[in-house]
């Protein structure tokens, strides 16, 4: 089974968490790549960091044009970057790539532009693509100030396009700031629903439930982990988990240089699995 990787903004965690996916499968003896069809934002070098990630995390050699069809030089919303070299973002092409992939790898890790509407060309967008592909979709939402409206219009923009939603993932990708608006908001979980800290933050029995037992989550190094942001996580998570009718795959606490290999221990990939069944 292969996935569909959103956010609900650019700068989210996509690129991590797709690269803890493969490197997550692979652990499993999957055979895996990511795929990143259009990217904007390209060194000197013709190179793209999002592709070079995602190739470091694939076990299957594919070709760039496979892995990324598209690249542009100007880091700006796709469409513009493709009209600026006069370039038409053709799905098409970017279908075929994917088979192709998909019949190299158990599973292809697809990670979209930015957030799930995105437009690609004159009419299509991001969430277009995702529906073409009809791929199940993991969501990734960055924890920070608006994010649980943008996390709900998402998983509305899944559900109307009737593509599932396998999971999502709450990721904190900001430093600083994440406490402060979460307690200025007064957001939080009742203390009597809190486990003891764990992986550097309060884990809450609904989260412990979705997630996993926290001796697992603990397992992953929690040398570089932040623990500065905890209270916001709790308190917005539990409003996403109330909301969104889709397993919570993991929580990815702010660290201070993040590693997919081991984010990838903070993920359940057997809540994948059990959509996968359900399906
Ligand atoms: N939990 C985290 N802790 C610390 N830094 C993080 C965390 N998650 C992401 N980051 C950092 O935030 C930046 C953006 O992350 P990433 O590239 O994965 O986002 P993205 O959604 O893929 O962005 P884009 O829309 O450009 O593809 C990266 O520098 C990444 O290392
Ligand atoms: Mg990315």
């Amino acid at each position: 089974m292969s996935y569909f990787i959103t956010g609900t903004d650019t700068g989210v965690g996509k690129t991590l968490v797709s690269c803890a996916l493969l490197y997550g499968f692979a652990a499993q003896g999957k055979s895996v790549v990511g795929m990143k069809p259009v990217a904007a934002g390209c060194g000197d070098d013709d190179q793209n960091e999002d592709v070079m990630q995602l190739r470091a995390a694939s076990n299957v050699l594919a070709s760039k044009g496979q892995i990324n069809p598209y690249c542009f030089a100007q880091a700006v919303a796709p469409h513009l970057a493709a009209q600026f070299v006069g370039i038409n973002i053709s799905f098409g092409r970017i279908l075929e790539s994917f088979e192709e992939l998909n019949a190299q790898a158990d599973i292809v890790i697809v990670e979209g532009a930015g957030g799930f509407r995105v437009p690609l060309n004159a009419c299509q967008d991001s969430a277009d693509l995702a529906a073409q592909l009809g791929l199940p979709v993991v969501l990734v939402v960055g924890m920070r100030l608006g994010c649980l409206n943008h996390a709900l219009l998402t998983v509305e923009a899944i559900a109307t396009r009737g593509l599932t939603l396998a999971g999502w993932v709450a990721n904190a990708p900001d430093a600083d700031g994440t406490t402060r608006r979460c307690e200025a908001s007064g957001a939080g979980v009742p203390s009597d629903r809190l486990l003891p800290q764990t992986a550097g933050y309060a884990i809450t029995s609904d989260l412990v439930s979705v997630v996993g037992s926290p001796s697992r989550m603990a397992s992953s190094s929690t040398s570089n982990v932040s623990k500065a942001d905890m209270p916001m996580l709790d308190g917005n998570i539990a409003a996403l988990q109330q909301r969104i009718h889709a397993p919570l795959l993991g929580v990815i606490p702010h660290q201070a240089q993040p590693d997919a290999r081991e984010v990838a221990s903070l993920l359940n990939l057997a809540l994948l699995e059990q959509t996968e069944l359900h399906d």
